[in-house]
């Protein structure tokens, strides 16, 4: 693993338990993890349950110990890792957004396919995809329960940086994450509505902001806790400050090529809004709502029921039936975020495994940059229908 700090947190929790809850075809071995400072990597080494640590991911990516190489570091080392992995045989699991650029994707989905030949794999970590719930949605949609799709609206709303005074961290610069709350969070929903849906964003029309343009230089930390040091500017007059490269908002409007209209809005702004990721959908047949800080359940609206009779069902979707569910806890024992990464790893090792491919793939995650590309030069073109690049094959089943 390269990375050690929140996603590095998440994912080894996911990569200690995996085993221990699925049956799997093999087993996990945490061999290595790598992070820029000796002494920072050694400490998360011992926390996070890996037998090892380095500072140099090439000897990660090298190590004939090594066969699978999980990348939880920011955007802009996304593509130099995951290529140098991939020739090197290594199977990988990257994080969202697989890149800064449509360039790098394009690049890395290349590369996928080429190892694919030689039967290495290869995943982007859209975890939300996981989360039993949101599975379930997809086979609702999939089992025509909602009929044909008319409305697909997604909220991601974040609050971490409404205060001026938080820190200029690497979330906040484009050469560090390609972009702000829209690669962020965006890609997320993007990933999502695409996944449940089953159709493709074809066009979009977009409005982008950044309400603070300049910030404090960040302290010691870097994740969505940072804080800023007590230094001073060099002129003496309070803390030296940077300008933000990004966007903090992203709002657009879109067509699915199936038909559907979709309405999109990611944001670090919405005060008081943690994490509150909601998608809601409307078809011919029926609705559906899934509510990340009501992740264990489902509303569904079935449209064919009497008319007297008809309302929004709270489904708790914590059965042995229901997707993932039946390794963990008796019905109603609910589960939380980070078993979405369990979920995750179940996946993606038991398409390693069996030489299957993992999904969402590369070619998968290049077609969200693709789509998060339009939404930026759809921005910057005072919100002009932009179409997305229609290079790729459908969104895989
Ligand atoms: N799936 C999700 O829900 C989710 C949530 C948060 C972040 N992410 C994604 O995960 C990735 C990491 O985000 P995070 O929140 O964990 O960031 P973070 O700042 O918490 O951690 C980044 C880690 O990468 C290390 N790092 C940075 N550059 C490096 C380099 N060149 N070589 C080695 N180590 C390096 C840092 O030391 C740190 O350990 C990003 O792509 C982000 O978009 C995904």
């Amino acid at each position: 693993m390269v990375g050690y700090a929140f996603m590095g947190a998440a994912h080894s929790q996911a990569w200690r338990t995996v085993n221990r809850v699925y049956d799997l075809p093999a087993r996990v071995r945490m061999s290595s993890i790598c992070g820029r400072d000796p002494q920072k990597v050694a400490e998360a080494a011992d926390r996070l349950g890996w037998d090892g640590w380095t500072t140099d991911w090439r000897k990660l990516v090298t190590s004939d110990e090594i066969d699978v190489v999980d990348i939880c570091t920011p955007g802009d080392s996304h593509a130099e890792i995951a290529l140098a992995a991939l020739a090197a045989g290594k199977h990988v699991l990257c994080e969202k957004p697989l890149a800064n650029t449509v360039d790098e994707a394009r690049a890395m989905a290349a590369a996928a396919a080429t190892a694919r030949g030689a039967g290495v794999r290869s995943m982007c970590g859209f975890n939300y995809r996981r989360v039993p719930a949101v599975t379930m949605m997809r086979q609702l949609v999939a089992a025509g329960r909602l009929g044909q799709i008319r409305h697909v609206r997604a909220t991601y709303l974040q609050d971490w940086i409404v205060d001026p005074q938080f820190p200029l961290v690497w979330r906040l610069q484009k050469d560090k994450a390609g972009s702000g709350a829209l690669g962020d969070i965006g890609a997320h929903i993007i990933d999502f509505t695409q996944y449940v849906t089953g159709q493709r964003i074809t066009g979009v029309s977009a409005i982008t902001e950044t309400f603070v343009k300049e910030r404090p230089l960040p302290g010691g930390s870097s994740g969505l806790a940072a804080h800023v040091d007590g230094h001073g500017s060099a002129d003496g007059h309070g803390p030296a400050t940077g300008a933000v490269t990004v966007d903090d908002a992203a709002v657009f409007v879109a067509r699915l090529d199936g038909g559907a209209l979709a309405t999109y809005e990611a944001t670090r702004f919405a005060t008081g809004r943690k994490n509150a990721l909601r998608v809601e959908i409307n078809g011919s047949l029926g609705s559906v709502v899934f509510d990340l800080e009501r992740l264990n359940e489902l509303e569904f609206l079935d449209g064919t029921q009497s008319a007297t009779e008809q309302g929004f069902t709270r489904i708790l979707v914590t059965e042995p039936e229901h997707p993932y569910l039946s390794a963990w806890w008796p019905p109603g024992h609910i589960i939380g975020y980070e078993h979405s990464f369990t979920h995750q790893m179940r996946d993606f090792v038991e398409a390693v495994a069996t030489g299957a491919d993992p999904q969402p793939s590369f070619e998968d995650a290049l077609q969200v940059q693709l789509v998060l590309d339009a939404v930026a030069r759809s921005a910057e073109q005072g919100s002009s229908w932009t179409v997305v690049d229609p290079e790729l094959a459908p969104v895989a089943a």
